[in-house]
């Protein structure tokens, strides 16, 4: 048995297909073997005349064909593959990674490390096996960048649709589903939210006091508002009705002369026309007359003292006789007169429109005063 230190690669490929070319002696005379003697096919096709290179000088492709126990190895071998196959990158075994070594010894020389390796495969074989498994994918196009994970996927599984996939069809594949998400449940409202709580009693009593304050005001601000507008329309109003000065009429009727008996002074109707009438003796004639309540002082109404037998004046004392005549006091004047007349129904007539003074001479007018 050799030293194991010692053993060539050939060596220890052949130890691996258990054949004896592997031994150190066969190895020593291969290595003695000229360069032209390599060329030639060897007695065995698991030992071309390649394997006659010294281990340092053998590519790695001759290396696997030894392994594999075919004559690929060879330099013309390697030449008709070269033709066939794009050419593969020589290593030396210490270059080669182990997916390259697997790659190499699986026979399809291919791999993510070597691409040309792959290109080699899929571009002569689709022609050389038609109805072959290959034969479809040889239609599809070459790659020439990295794949992406989603793609690499989809290859895996056989061209199934890639990435995720929706619930119908998950049924539908009668793959599991994640559970139908429902909304959590409202969280609970906090006391102070609640339409039971009521609000403290010093929070009552600030909102009250606000109200009432801020209410108050707007309700007399309001309030004046809607009465100073009430004013300014019955203002406005007024102004469509003219300005009319409601008076008795200045002739009216006061009854029968007999109903005017001597000495007597009718006040009825001082109130609402300012009339006496009476039954007086003047120059000697007794006549009905009407006298003008106004006092001939200042203008204040005197009063009838029937125990008297005066017209008094409140103002400032001023006395009148039962025929009008001042006596005392201020009034520089007797009373004045109404015009009398007996109207046609024979009942007196006073016309207040017309006035008749004493001082000038006046009562002599047969207007004012009705003989009796
Ligand atoms: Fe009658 Fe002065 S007004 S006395």
């Amino acid at each position: 048995m050799a030293d194991k230190d010692k053993m060539s690669i050939q060596d220890i490929l052949a130890a691996c297909r258990g054949d004896g070319g592997g031994t150190p002696d066969a190895t020593k005379a291969n290595d003695e073997s000229s360069g032209a003697e390599a060329a030639k096919p060897a007695a065995t096709p698991a030992k071309p005349a390649g394997q006659a290179k010294p281990a340092g000088q053998m590519s790695v492709e001759d290396i696997l064909a030894a392994a594999r126990g075919d004559a690929s190895a060879s330099p013309d071998a390697g030449q008709e593959a070269s033709t066939s196959k794009p050419a593969a990158p020589s290593k030396k075994p210490g270059e080669m990674s182990v997916s390259d070594i697997l790659a190499a010894a699986r026979g399809d020389g291919g791999g993510a490390a070597k691409p040309a390796a792959s290109a080699k495969k899929a571009a002569p074989k689709p022609a050389a096996a038609a109805g072959d498994k290959a034969a479809p994918k040889a239609s599809t196009p070459a790659r020439t960048g990295p794949m992406d994970t989603s793609s690499i996927l989809a290859a895996a599984r056989g061209g199934a649709k890639p990435g995720p996939i929706s619930r119908a069809e998950a049924a539908a594949q009668g793959k599991p589903t994640a559970p139908k998400l429902t909304a959590p449940p409202m969280p609970q409202k906090p006391a102070y939210a609640s339409p039971k709580a009521k609000p403290s009693k010093a929070a009552e009593t600030r909102r009250g006091f606000f109200s009432v304050f801020l209410g108050s005001f707007l309700a007399v601000g309001f309030t004046t508002l809607s009465l100073t507008n009430l004013l300014w329309v019955l203002g406005l109003a007024r102004f469509f009705f003219p300005n009319i000065l409601i008076e008795p009429p200045s002739r009216f009727k006061v009854g029968f002369p007999s109903d005017f008996p001597p000495g007597a002074v009718a006040t009825k109707f001082k109130a609402q026309f300012g009339v006496w009438v009476t039954n007086v003796e003047w120059d000697g004639q007794r006549q009905l007359v009407a006298l003008k309540t106004v006092c001939t002082h200042l203008g204040c109404t005197p009063n009838w003292l029937e125990a008297e037998q005066k017209f008094k004046c409140p103002c400032h004392g001023s006395g009148f006789y039962i025929d009008g005549v001042n006596f005392e006091g201020p009034a520089p004047r007797p009373l004045e007169r109404y015009a009398i007349r007996v109207a046609d129904d024979g009942q007196l007539e006073i016309d207040k429109s017309k006035t008749f003074q004493q001082e000038l001479g006046q009562w002599s007018d047969t207007a004012c005063y009705v003989p009796v």
